[in-house]
């Protein structure tokens, strides 16, 4: 059994079955997991979780740590609620996992619980989605909070980092990591399309190129990760890319195009890098 006091989850969906089973996995006892909904109870209940739903459950006074693992927009409303039911034990630890809201959405519980963020670094697209290896990021209200969260991270498989500047710079680069490959997937497909290879087929061809991508972008830095056109200062191909792409029904994968490549090229700092810019400046 983990050194930890049991954990109430509210939220039936992604992020709160996934932290449920973390914490299962490092032996963490659950007070009590909650949702909402009727429905999100019974989806969550089918795919293997010990959910219930309805009015907040009394066993929430026996959690040491509450985990707020609900959507961005109801972390306050839920946070207000939670103090108003009296649930909440003195000195219990309550965390969110958003990584775009700061601690004032859980302002309400912070004079009586120590209110703290966990964000993981993951892209949780399922209930069953694997968290242990990953980064996650934590604000506490204070150091011992933190250090405590920190502790219940590492409990998890985590690996915890604390950041001090830009809340929603961070976020921004994790959507942009997280959410990019799938969009630049979705693209990538469509103009395979074009070139007549089925969707089916053009997700299978690209499935490896992608993930040969993103183990060059990990494991190497800078230029070192890339191949392709700009880091051979080739600015003929670009710039045929560019007219192919010029099409109506292309504007977002153009857009797409331009603003990836200039990224591309201010990274690689290779040959050609002005007329490569100058190329990539245009545009719609
Ligand atoms: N998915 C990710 O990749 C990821 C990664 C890191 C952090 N997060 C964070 O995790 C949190 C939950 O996201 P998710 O991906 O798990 O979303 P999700 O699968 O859509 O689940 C959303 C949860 O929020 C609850 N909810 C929505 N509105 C509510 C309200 N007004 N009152 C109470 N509960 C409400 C839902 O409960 P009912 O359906 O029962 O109403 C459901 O349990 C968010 O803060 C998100 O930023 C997500």
């Amino acid at each position: 059994v983990s050194g930890f006091g049991p954990v109430a989850l509210l939220g039936g969906g992604r992020l709160g079955c996934s932290l449920r089973l973390a914490l299962e996995a490092a032996a963490v006892p659950i007070a009590v997991h909650w949702t909402r909904s009727p429905t999100t109870a019974e989806a969550a209940r089918a795919e293997g979780f010990d959910v219930v739903s309805g009015p907040l459950p009394e066993s929430i006074r026996d959690a040491a740590v509450l985990f707020l693992a609900v959507s961005d927009r109801a972390l306050a409303p839920m946070a207000e609620e939670l103090c108003r039911s009296g649930l909440v034990a003195r000195e219990a630890t309550v965390l969110h996992g958003s990584g775009a809201s700061d601690l004032s959405v859980l302002a309400p519980l912070a004079s009586s619980a120590h209110v703290a963020s966990l964000h993981p670094l993951v892209s949780v697209a399922s209930r069953r989605t694997p968290l242990s290896g990953a980064a996650c990021a934590i604000e506490g209200a204070d150091d011992e909070t933190n250090h405590r969260v920190e502790s219940l991270a590492r409990t998890m498989g985590l690996v915890p980092l604390r950041f001090r500047g830009d809340r929603t710079r961070y976020h921004a680069a994790a959507c942009i990591v997280g959410n990019f490959p799938q969009a630049l997937m979705a693209a990538a497909v469509r103009l395979f399309e074009d070139a007549g290879i089925e969707a089916s087929s053009a997700r299978e061809a690209l499935g490896p190129l992608l993930t040969s991508a993103a183990r060059n972008a990990v494991e190497r830095d800078g230029a070192a990760a890339f191949s392709g056109p700009i880091i051979r200062g080739d600015v003929e191909v670009v710039a045929r890319h560019l007219e192919v792409l010029a099409a109506p029904s292309l504007v977002d994968i153009e857009r797409l195009y331009r603003a990836n490549s200039l990224v591309a090229v201010h990274t690689v700092d290779g040959p050609q890098r002005t007329a490569f810019e100058a190329l990539l400046e245009g545009g719609r």
